[in-house]
């Protein structure tokens, strides 16, 4: 059944303005909406500044914006202020909620209020018909995701839960399950015999933009690695499902995560770029990580001696989201002509940024009387060939209005990927210093033997 109401926790926060909003637009236009939206604050908004901020957000990131369209979302937009460890502001939202059957509350708030929150709704009763959605992170390391989930397993079944992992929205990251699965060419080579290391990159070419109280607690391991990069990883190594059923999908996921060898400190670097202990929020000596960098091998019959890199930064010289697939290059009997440049290695890069799409880069002859080879390459830009896609959070709110688990964590992945990190965890690596507008500290230069493979062309547009 969808949900009648859609209650946002953090409703004058950060991922509320970033993304939220703009969501809930394209969602009004899709006539995928058509429910109230509660907002939740702590901030002592009034309804005009609330509904002000709404629209700003919403003109600053969707192009050509439907006046109609926005003025009928800005309608549908309540704030309730209140303290969230007050039985009073829950109390307010029962009542506001009293003629809906089935909301859907969107906790966009600090993970560490998650549990007290959830307790909230629950003691006005909200929690019996409600579906919760909680953003990541799922607690800060295995014990703590464990006790997170012991708590609010009490309070919740598992089905009314939706773990976000925004990444899991996106249809670029969805495209490597089609990639790998639909086409017969890869396949068959996308194992320990053909490949011979993928790379995963997530760049930002922008700081910590104003989250630096967030941030300090969390760190890049906690941010982006153990969700959104173990996430691409998994798509890209799991086998295949035996269906489309989300159960199918977290028990293979699961798998692959299980295989994972224990990754040793001399395989992690952390870095902290310099003015990191600046900005606002962050404390004095923090060691918390902007930058981490590291190999990992999954021990099974396909990935067996196959390194896996993966990296993560703010303040880096791109902002870029990327897979490469390096393969093993033919046995070199032609074409190695002394003065002539060697044969390069076949290489797949899937770009699941803003500009999302794949590159291969094969060999050809170069022109000229000599059998000589050159790399070219051949690019798809998905929007060009295939249409514009949904942005990620639209498809996740309209699945958990839906009550579609496809696209949210199950809570044994989530402890299976803590499981994977926790090494990493209780034994940080040393931190080392970077500047901005590079590739994070050169010691996570000297991970990847060939060096990493240069970033595509996935800049974002802002
Ligand atoms: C969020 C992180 O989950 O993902 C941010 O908290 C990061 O730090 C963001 O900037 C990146 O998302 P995207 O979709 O722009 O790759």
């Amino acid at each position: 059944m969808r949900a009648d109401a859609l209650v946002l926790f953090g409703g004058t926060g950060d991922l509320a303005k970033k993304k939220l909003f703009p969501a809930l637009y394209e969602m009004e236009e899709a006539n995928e909406l058509e429910i109230p939206v509660i907002a939740v604050a702590s901030s002592r908004w009034t309804q005009v500044e609330f509904r002000a901020n709404a629209e700003t957000s919403i003109r600053d990131r969707i192009k050509n914006v439907d006046e109609a369209i926005l003025a009928r979302l800005l309608d549908e937009l309540h704030l309730v202020v209140g303290d969230y460890r007050s039985p009073d502001t829950f109390a307010i939202l029962r009542d506001k909620l009293a003629d809906f059957k089935l909301p859907v509350i969107y906790l966009a708030i600090s993970p560490d209020m998650f549990e007290s929150v959830t307790q909230g709704l629950a003691d006005v009763g909200i929690t019996k018909s409600a579906r919760v959605v909680v953003e990541k992170p799922f607690g800060r390391d295995l014990p703590s995701a464990i006790e997170l989930n012991d708590s609010l397993k009490k309070i919740l079944p598992e089905d009314q839960i939706y773990r976000i992992d925004h990444y899991l929205g996106k249809e670029s990251v969805e495209d490597l399950l089609v990639f790998r699965f639909a086409n017969t060419l890869f396949e068959p080579v996308w194992n320990r015999n053909y490949i011979s290391n993928v790379q995963i990159t997530m760049s930002e070419d922008f700081g910590i933009e104003g989250r630096g109280k967030f941030y300090d607690g969390v760190g890049a391991i906690r941010d982006v690695l153990q969700n959104h990069l173990l996430q691409v990883l998994t798509m890209l190594t799991m086998e295949p499902p035996i269906d489309l059923s989300s159960k199918s999908m977290q028990d293979e996921k699961i798998k692959v995560l299980s295989a994972v060898r224990s990754i040793e400190c001399d395989d992690v670097v952390r870095g902290q770029y310099v003015g990191y202990l600046q900005e606002e929020g962050v404390a004095a000596h923090s060691d918390t990580e902007t930058f981490v960098a590291l190999r990992l091998f999954i021990d099974n019959w396909r990935w067996e001696g196959v390194p896996f890199y993966l990296r993560t930064g703010k303040k880096m010289a791109e902002t870029t989201l990327e897979a490469v697939i390096e393969f093993k290059q033919p046995p070199r009997l032609l074409f190695t002509d002394p003065g002539t440049p060697k044969p390069q290695p076949n290489i797949v890069r899937f770009r699941l940024g803003a500009r999302d799409g794949v590159d291969m880069s094969l060999q050809a002859k170069a022109p000229g009387a000599h059998l000589v080879t050159y790399p070219v390459d051949l690019t798809v830009e998905f929007a060009a060939a295939l249409g514009e896609r949904k942005e990620a959070y639209e498809r996740l709110l309209d699945a958990a209005l839906q009550g579609d688990h496809f696209r949210f964590t199950r809570i044994d992945a989530v402890l299976q990927s803590w499981e994977v990190l926790n090494p990493i965890l209780k034994d940080p690596a040393k931190l080392h210093p970077y500047f901005a507008d590079g590739w994070g500290p050169d010691e996570s230069l000297d991970l990847v033997p060939g060096g990493w493979n240069a970033v595509g062309l996935d800049v974002a547009p802002n």
